[in-house]
């Protein structure tokens, strides 16, 4: 009897502790399985929230140098990344220099700004107290690798043009570090023309010129005959919009376009080298063309794509994110127009309103 008892007990005590056994392997095994499926939870947040896995179709000619045989329309960065092949990727490291393009009234103030303070980098670019001047150099070397207002300052003149900056930037970072083979990656912002044209207006209103830019193009600056002033002293200050919209000359109208374009195409700013028409035509197909093969492009009014793409393109990150402002200032100006100054700034910009449609086609692709 007492044995019998003696076997049960012990039976049931391996019951017990077998029980147990499965008891603890089953929670074992829910805590590995909880633990996987957590890493896999977490690891899928990670990546879900990484930008570089979000699901974002943008075909641009990222990250290509300037010139290139690539335009955006036949170069799939997506395949690019599938097959491994970086080598058109900026480098600080190596000789790779960002060429900032800032047009007038597009947000390039603040953006450069961005780019001297906000990048996190492995050497941050050492920004001067008061003086509106960073020295942005490679990690490794006395060399910069952004050209812009804040670091290099206007070396090729005030609010430099694609002509301008593509016959200087070389020969200015020659002078201060040597002959060396760069790569240079072009980058600028464009805006909704209506926006920009009143801002500018705004500004010159204010007492802008900005008399000092060169106009660079064919070797020599633009003649005062072929630039002739839209006003007799030395501001425009309290310019009416009429009066803006109607001087022939004023460099406000199509800026973005002119500014893009390789103006070495159209005889510079000598009118009579071809017809209104021919120029318009050609600067503006110039215009696109440069756009597309600029490594890198934003708009004005999408900041948080813009600071998504510049993040991919650049493989570098912001600190600080970008912030949609609100343009109030032609919000209130476009309150104020009359249905026939509308209509006419409309049609002086036509080819802004084209180029800046083409640049917003190319970033929603
Ligand atoms: C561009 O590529 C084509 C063929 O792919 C080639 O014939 C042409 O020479 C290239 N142009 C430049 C400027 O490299
Ligand atoms: C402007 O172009 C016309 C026609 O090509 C030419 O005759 C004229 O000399 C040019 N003017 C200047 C200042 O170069
Ligand atoms: C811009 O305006 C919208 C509504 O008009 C507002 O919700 C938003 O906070 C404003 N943004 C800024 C940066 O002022």
């Amino acid at each position: 009897m007492k044995s019998q008892y003696l076997v049960k007990t012990y039976l049931y005590k391996i019951i017990v502790v077998m029980e147990s056994r499965i008891k603890l392997r089953k929670i074992i095994c829910l805590c590995i399985c909880l633990a996987i499926g957590g890493m896999i939870y977490f690891g899928y947040l990670i990546c879900a929230l990484a930008p570089s896995t979000v699901h974002f179709h943008f075909k641009d000619n990222l990250g290509r140098p300037l010139p290139s045989n690539h335009t955006a329309m036949s170069y799939d960065y997506e395949n690019d990344e599938a097959t491994g092949s970086n080598d058109q990727r900026f480098d600080i490291n190596a000789h790779d220099v960002m060429v900032f393009l800032h047009i007038q009234k597009t947000g390039g103030t603040s953006f450069g700004r961005h780019l001297v303070s906000d990048l996190d980098l492995q050497r941050p670019c050492s920004c001067q107290r008061k003086k509106k001047r960073c020295y942005c150099f490679r990690p490794n070397r006395h060399e910069v690798w952004l050209f812009s207002r804040y670091s290099t300052g206007w070396k090729c003149g005030l609010h430099a043009d694609w002509t301008e900056l593509t016959s200087c930037v070389h020969s200015e970072l020659d002078k201060n570090e040597g002959h060396v083979q760069r790569r240079y990656f072009y980058i600028s912002i464009l805006r909704e023309p209506l926006s920009r044209y009143l801002s500018e207006f705004k500004h010159v209103q204010r007492g802008a010129t900005w008399r000092n830019s060169r106009h660079w193009c064919g070797g020599r600056t633009a003649s005062p005959s072929e630039l002739p002033k839209c006003y007799p002293g030395p501001y425009w200050r309290g310019v009416s919009l009429d009066e803006f919209a109607d001087c022939p000359h004023n460099l406000a109208t199509n800026r973005q376009t002119r500014m893009m374009a390789d103006l070495s195409l159209v005889g510079c700013y000598n009118m009579s080298a071809m017809s209104t028409e021919q120029r318009n035509r050609m600067m503006l197909a110039s215009a696109k063309r440069n756009l597309a093969s600029m490594a890198y492009f934003a708009l004005t009014e999408y900041q948080k794509i813009d600071q998504y793409v510049f993040e991919e393109t650049f493989n570098m990150r912001f600190c600080v994110p970008f912030v949609q402002q609100n343009s109030t200032l032609s919000a209130t100006a476009l309150a104020m127009l009359t249905p026939a100054q509308l209509s006419k700034i409309q049609r002086l910009n036509a080819l802004d309103k084209e180029l800046y449609e083409f640049a917003r086609s190319l970033m929603m692709r």
